[in-house]
């Protein structure tokens, strides 16, 4: 069975204007000098999606989507189906954040309607699983991510391509990051579902997120079982996201 392909996703989230467009060039243009060990992809803002694609193409540098809607096409004010994503150059989606599962009370449910979406799409999911603060403090951090993951997760994965993202919701945004040996459980625990449930479950990349940041990027993604990160804040800078794409 094949190892993950490492990958280092950089989620924008709702922010970075046209101006920022400028960075992915950054990051292109010393990716494209220097080839990266893992897979890159930046999830900017939808509506930079096609620019941000036109841009880094020969890079080597994947455009993904934040989010998507589980349906082609219909009445759905201010959504955007999986379908619209594709054709802007999106190839990968981020689903089940927990920005989107707290935000939007977006339920496994919803977020496996969704990677069903994607798929039929094209777009290989990106499924993110976490607990919260209260969780970890109760001792339920490994059956809360499997349970989230169990639900999130439809069979029609199987054998294609997909990945997961562990970030622990205390540790979004806020400076802090799990010790190595919490982070090397839940992965642990993620793989051993993966490998459980589908035929190429050993293959599937699992991503930490959560703070990660050029000075602790090594220690995290070295760990057992983290096969790369999904980066927020310091992905919006080429030069912050760059040692982290090195220390992959
Ligand atoms: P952060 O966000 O790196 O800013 O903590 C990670 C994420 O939410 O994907």
């Amino acid at each position: 069975m094949s190892q993950p392909t490492r990958l280092v996703a950089g989620n924008w989230k709702m922010n970075g204007a046209a101006g920022a467009l400028r960075e992915a060039h950054a990051l292109a243009e010393s990716l494209a000098k220097e080839p990266a060990r893992a897979r890159v992809a930046l999830f900017p803002p939808a509506i930079l999606i096609h620019r941000m694609a036109e841009q880094v193409k020969g890079s080597g540098v994947q455009v993904g989507a934040q989010d998507c809607h589980p349906e082609s096409s219909g009445a759905y004010t201010g959504d955007l189906s999986a379908e619209m994503l594709h054709e802007a150059g999106a190839r990968l989606v981020i689903l089940g954040h927990s920005e989107r599962r707290t935000g939007y009370r977006e339920s496994d449910a919803d977020v496996a309607a969704k990677v069903q979406a994607a798929l039929r799409a094209g777009l290989e999911p990106v499924v993110c699983a976490g607990e919260s603060l209260t969780q970890r403090d109760a001792g339920q951090a490994l059956e809360v991510v499997a349970a989230q993951l169990q639900g999130s997760l439809p069979d029609s994965l199987d054998g294609l391509p997909f990945a997961i993202a562990y970030e622990p919701v205390w540790a979004i945004g806020t400076g802090r990051t799990p010790t190595v040996e919490q982070v090397e459980a839940v992965h642990g625990r993620i793989h051993d579902l993966l490998t459980a449930r589908f035929s190429n479950g050993a293959s599937v990349p699992v991503l930490y997120g959560g703070s990660v940041k050029p000075s602790n990027a090594a220690e995290l993604l070295h760990a057992r079982g983290v096969d790369g990160a999904l980066v927020g804040g310091a992905s919006l800078k080429a030069h912050d996201f760059l040692p982290i794409i090195r220390a992959a």
